[in-house]
């Protein structure tokens, strides 16, 4: 039934009663944008927040309600058959509830039991309700059921008040839609990627760092996980918070990010290299706070290299255990503005690290690092362009899996 992506979706959206409703416009709204075919449903409860002539304005379809509304065409499991997805946004904490026991006692509650296709779920309520364990439990039921979960995030709710509890954006709710509809073309694969930037430490407090937030390593793990690979996923620091569904290992400093990737990349068929990893580090770590008044006006750090981790893997120490047929991909995250130059560099750099692909990307100030989009050129192993791609970093990520698959 599933269209598969770039296709159009027959995509319901259930939309349950708490102020985040006004939001589900947006994502109804993304959705029909995307070419989507949307059906609404909105509870009782919902109508109370958004009027039924916005929702069926902007979804340009008539919204489901009452369950005794077009009986004649056996509605109330109709939407559900033919779906691709279902996405329930904002499910508040009774809808969960709901949702979990398999309650059917209105339009959604119908159609998600007559449906088989994935269901997303928009969790948003107030921080109590959502760290309730009735809450929590439910939670646990519909996640082991293999429901999908979006957000909630952490931030300003309806009240003065701020926490956990907040729904997803609409656009992470739409793409969490669509990876509920991916491909399975990874399922099977196990894959490392690393994310985010190093820390090396000056003291117990200090470190040198880079400015990268882990955005585009996260959304290939994620895009990764959608696709059916199971996935290990190596965090320096990140801005964001790691995906669900991924083997999580920290690793603060390069050397603990190379240690890590040596116990996980032997049984990998993949490695993938996203993290910002130091080249240097301070090679005297103070065991307690430097003091200023100690150091005077000018302090001197010396610093020593660190492992180059993808040349250890593809030529080094690590070499010898790599899993037969095992691709690596590293990545370039480079400030020359001239593209021939910045080409040269990033084929200059493929050969080097002796990578099977090279994923190039252009950062700077305001560019690439800690930023939601990305660009990038994709090389392999010879310096041939065999993938470009610009957009959101998990459409980035996408297509990045597209030419490793
Ligand atoms: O040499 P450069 O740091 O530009 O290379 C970037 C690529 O090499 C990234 O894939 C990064 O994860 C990886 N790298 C590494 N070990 C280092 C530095 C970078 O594996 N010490």
């Amino acid at each position: 039934m599933t269209s598969g992506e770039g296709d159009r979706l027959r995509v319901v959206v259930g939309i349950t009663g708490g102020i985040a409703a006004y939001k589900a416009v947006a994502l109804v709204r993304l959705f029909v944008l995307g070419g989507h075919d949307v059906s609404v449903i909105a509870t009782e409860a919902a109508l109370r927040f958004v009027g039924k002539p916005t929702l069926e304005a902007i979804s340009r379809n008539p919204v489901g309600t009452d369950l005794y509304e077009g009986v004649s065409e056996v509605r109330h499991v109709a939407l559900g058959q033919r779906a691709d997805v279902l996405v329930v946004a904002p499910a508040t904490a009774n809808t969960l509830a709901k949702l979990a026991h398999g309650l059917a006692d209105d339009l959604l509650g119908t159609t998600v039991l007559a449906s088989a296709a994935p269901l997303v779920v928009a969790p948003a309520m107030h921080t109590e309700m959502w760290e309730h364990p009735a809450t929590v439990a439910n939670l646990r039921v519909l996640r082991e059921r293999g429901v999908r979960i979006a957000g909630p995030g952490t931030g300003a709710l309806t009240g003065s008040d701020v926490g956990a509890g907040r729904m997803a954006e609409p656009d992470e709710i739409y793409a969490a839609a669509l990876a509920a509809v991916r491909p399975q073309d990874l399922a099977g694969r196990r894959l490392l990627v690393t994310a985010g930037g190093t820390r090396e430490p000056l003291d117990p407090v200090r470190f040198l760092g880079n400015r990268s937030s882990g955005r585009q390593g996260v959304a290939i793990a994620e895009a990764a996980r959608d696709r059916g690979a199971s996935v290990i996923l190596v965090a320096a620091h990140l801005e964001i918070p790691a995906p669900h569904g991924v083997e999580v290992h920290s690793a603060g400093s390069a050397r603990e990010l190379a240690d890590a990737v040596a116990r996980h990349a032997r049984d990998a068929d993949a490695v993938i290299m996203a993290a910002a990893v130091a080249d240097y580090r301070p090679e005297r770590v103070a065991d307690a706070k430097l003091k200023k008044d100690a150091l005077g006006d000018e302090y001197d750090v010396r610093l020593v290299k660190n492992p180059d981790i993808l040349r250890e893997l593809t030529s080094g120490a690590l070499a010898p255990s790599r899993r037969d047929g095992q691709v690596v991909i590293g990545f370039a995250a480079e400030t020359e503005q001239d593209p021939e130059r910045l080409l040269a560099i990033a084929r200059e750099k493929a050969a080097r690290k002796g990578v099977d692909y090279l994923v190039l990307n252009r950062v700077g100030w305001s560019e690439g690092f800690g930023t939601e989009g990305n660009a990038v050129t994709v090389l392999d192993s010879a310096g041939s362009i065999v993938g470009e791609a610009a957009g959101d970093k998990l459409s980035v990520a996408h297509r990045i899996l597209d030419v490793l698959v």
